[in-house]
């Protein structure tokens, strides 16, 4: 489905953990907008959209928590659980984000700016977009 997992590289010592984050070196997007989301309720989901153009790096940079991803085709649920663990989300991917720990901090790195026009939120329309972007590609 397009989707890989990265694993980040640690700088350790006997201060802790250090995990450098760079444009085109660790990730191969410029990284554009950083966002987190924590605090999530217990049984609550986030996601349950896809985007048209938008790349993105998501990990759990504390706690944990679920993805369930689909292509259109094919659906996988990965769990996140390490700050150096990283899925690569490449746009048109539907994404469901579910069973947060209490202390779950999402980090998302994006290959955009915030656009509301760039989201599809409609499933249907979303199939419909797979179907029409992979008979042409
Ligand atoms: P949304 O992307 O739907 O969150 P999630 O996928 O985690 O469920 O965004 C929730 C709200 O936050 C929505 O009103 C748009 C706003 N938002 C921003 O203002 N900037 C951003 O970078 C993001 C990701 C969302």
């Amino acid at each position: 489905m397009g989707v890989s997992t990265v694993t980040l590289s640690i700088v350790h010592d006997l201060r802790g953990n250090l995990v450098p984050i760079q444009s085109q070196r660790d990730i191969p997007f410029d990284i554009r907008r950083i966002y987190m989301i924590y605090d999530v309720p217990t049984g609550a989901e986030r996601g349950g959209h896809a985007h048209k153009e938008l790349t993105q790096l998501i990990l759990a940079a504390a706690g944990s928590f679920s993805v369930r991803l689909d292509d259109g085709t094919r659906r996988h649920t990965y769990h996140l659980n390490s700050p150096t663990e990283g899925l690569l989300l490449p746009r048109l991917v539907w994404r469901e984000m579910f069973a947060f720990s209490p202390d779950a901090v999402c980090l998302v790195l994006a290959s955009e700016l915030y656009s509301a026009e760039d989201y599809i939120r409609d499933y249907g329309e979303f199939q419909q977009l797979v179907k029409h972007h992979n008979s042409i590609s």
